[in-house]
């Protein structure tokens, strides 16, 4: 991908998703792991929008939100808008955190790359947001979602009165947070009451891209027995690593708005496909839950049936209510 691609598509970003005005300050922040003309990219278009610009790096953290130094979240502090694209994702971390509180504009996009951004990043940014928060409120009126597809997945879940989250991208309210490429919805089902069956067929945090159906009984709420082949084998040992029955919670369901995500093995983005429904599985308490487990996992049915309410709103993958 040439650099005035990325610089167009970073432009557009930091136009629709962060509004950024002229004269801001606004602080570009990658790891060493980042791609650095992706970064530079976001660098040039905030000189062409006339922001007061600063790019700031640290070396790679060893896990995902562990604190990065002092000095990166002092500069994401003093800023009006701040672009977190990190390799190793510092989103729940003290620095991004105390950006929030001290007013800055936080777009997140952990795990970018420069195919993301030619791909679901490059979207029709208004429509995207309009339909994923549509999508967002269905689930929030609704007390009910069931899930059915061909490969066996048959659950329902009684969702109660709370807020689903949109992540529509959009961020233009100091203290707001929202994440890229954008396209998905989030929601706590009721803790105990997921039952039944769900089958994964795209993919599943942190075994991959499913080669074969990954099946999981649902019980009360929690993940009962995990069948398949050597990836539930191999999923099934990563929940157990824990040794903390918090890890088996049903602790999300959402569904993906965004036209140009596509099956990739990574979670950012396979959670947004067009008409995917995907279940959070492990701590919900970032989601408005009340389980803090220290694992959450995401897996993927890619042509899903849901009813909210016994209303149809995706028939075989396709959004239709
Ligand atoms: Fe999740």
């Amino acid at each position: 991908m040439n650099v005035s691609e990325l610089v167009r598509i970073a432009h557009k970003v930091l136009m629709h998703n962060l509004k950024v005005r002229s004269g801001e300050g606004l602080v570009i922040a990658g790891d060493s792991l980042q791609s650095p003309r992706l970064l530079d990219a976001f660098v040039t278009a905030g000189q062409v929008l006339s922001a007061r610009v600063g790019l700031v790096t640290w070396p790679a953290l060893e896990r995902q939100n562990d604190e990065p130094p002092a000095f990166v979240g002092a500069a994401f502090a003093a800023a009006d808008a701040v672009v977190v694209a990190p390799s190793v994702s510092i989103t729940h971390t003290k620095a991004v955190r105390e950006a929030r509180a001290a007013g800055a504009r936080v777009l997140v996009c952990s795990g970018l790359t420069e195919e993301m951004m030619r791909g679901p990043v490059d979207v029709d940014q208004d429509r995207l947001a309009r339909e994923t928060r549509r999508l967002a409120e269905m689930f929030t009126n609704a007390r009910t979602a069931r899930v059915v597809d061909r490969n066996g997945t048959d659950v329902t879940m009684r969702l109660g009165d709370r807020t689903a989250m949109a992540v529509d991208g959009v961020c233009d309210q100091p203290g707001q947070w929202n994440f890229i490429p954008a396209g998905t919805t989030a929601l706590a089902p009721l803790e105990g009451t997921t039952e039944g069956w769900i089958v994964f067929d795209g993919s599943l945090a942190p075994v991959g891209i499913l080669r074969e159906p990954v099946r999981l009984r649902v019980e009360g709420g929690v993940v009962t027995a995990i069948e398949g082949g050597r990836q539930a084998k191999e999923y099934r040992e990563f929940l157990a690593s824990f040794h903390h029955p918090g890890v088996y919670n049903i602790a999300e369901i959402g569904v993906g708005t965004n036209p140009k995500a596509s099956l990739s093995g990574r979670l950012i983005q396979d959670e947004r496909i067009l008409g995917s429904v995907h279940v959070g599985i492990g701590s919900s308490v970032n989601l408005g839950g009340t389980v803090d487990a220290p694992s959450h996992t995401d897996g993927v049915i890619l042509r899903p049936t849901l009813y909210l309410d016994n209303h149809l709103v995706v028939e075989d993958g396709r959004i239709v209510g």
